[in-house]
């Protein structure tokens, strides 16, 4: 695992930026997993600025995924991990809609969304690079303490922490959703690279348990542990716990 403790939150996002440019002028069509919340923003923010300089690869051949979906969201809502994808990166680098997948939260299909999620994934020969963020409780996607270490795409439920963490999305605590569908641990270890930036020393007591502290499913980051290839990349307030 490499450790990559930033000075600014910009040297994180340009280190990070670089990382999936590098990869996508390597392997033209890439896949790419893609996290939503906040940490990732500025990496998308200096992905975008590159694209629209002319100063990145050409992303006509990639295709991505997102890494989990709130449940009961009307369709469209802005604040749906799809909608949200494409508005802060994929519209921007000229993805178009068919390309990017996600979790399908349509209620009549949900008892199978998680099998055909991981199914797509499959097909598309898995994710060659996945940006994370990581929840304050340690949570990686929607897999919140306790998650099998081993688990699949399927139906979770939030923790009331995560919740109050995410309401600042939406109108109204009332409005977070209660379910998700979210990649399980198992599926992201099985992405070729894990690249998870954290921001914020809000996250410093979740890092240092996932990075220095036991495998645990109590902190389900520190699966992180059992991948062969994960990019860790801390503001200075992130790192602090380390
Ligand atoms: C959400 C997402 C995670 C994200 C985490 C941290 O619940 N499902 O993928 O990593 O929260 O979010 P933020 O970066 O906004 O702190």
């Amino acid at each position: 695992m490499e450790v990559v403790p930033c000075p600014s939150v910009d040297a994180l996002a340009a280190l990070a930026a670089d990382a999936v440019e590098a990869l996508v002028r390597a392997r033209p069509d890439a896949v790419l997993g893609l996290a939503t919340g906040s940490s990732p923003l500025p990496v998308y923010r200096e992905l975008v600025a590159r694209h629209r300089a002319g100063a990145g690869p050409s992303y006509d051949a990639v295709s991505a995924f997102t890494l989990d979906e709130y449940v009961g969201l009307p369709l469209g809502h802005p604040e749906s991990y799809r909608a949200t994808i494409a508005r802060e990166l994929t519209d921007d680098l000229g993805l178009p809609p068919e390309r990017v997948h996600g979790p399908d939260p349509a209620p009549d299909a949900l008892p199978t969304a998680g099998e055909r999620y991981e199914r797509a994934l499959q097909q598309a020969g898995g994710v060659d690079l996945q940006v994370l963020g990581i929840g304050t409780d340690g949570h990686l996607a929607f897999n919140e303490p306790g998650s099998s270490l081993a688990s699949l795409t399927r139906i979770k439920t939030l923790t009331e922490q995560t919740r109050q963490d995410n309401a600042r999305f939406f109108e109204s605590p009332d409005e977070v959703p209660r379910h998700v569908l979210t990649q399980g641990l198992g599926t992201i270890l099985r992405a070729r690279h894990l690249l998870l930036v954290a921001v914020g020393s809000a996250k410093a007591a979740a890092v240092a348990a996932a990075l220095e502290g036991p495998l645990s499913a109590s902190c389900p980051a520190s699966v992180l542990q059992l991948h062969p290839h994960v990019t860790v990349l801390l503001d200075p307030g992130a790192a602090g716990g380390l």
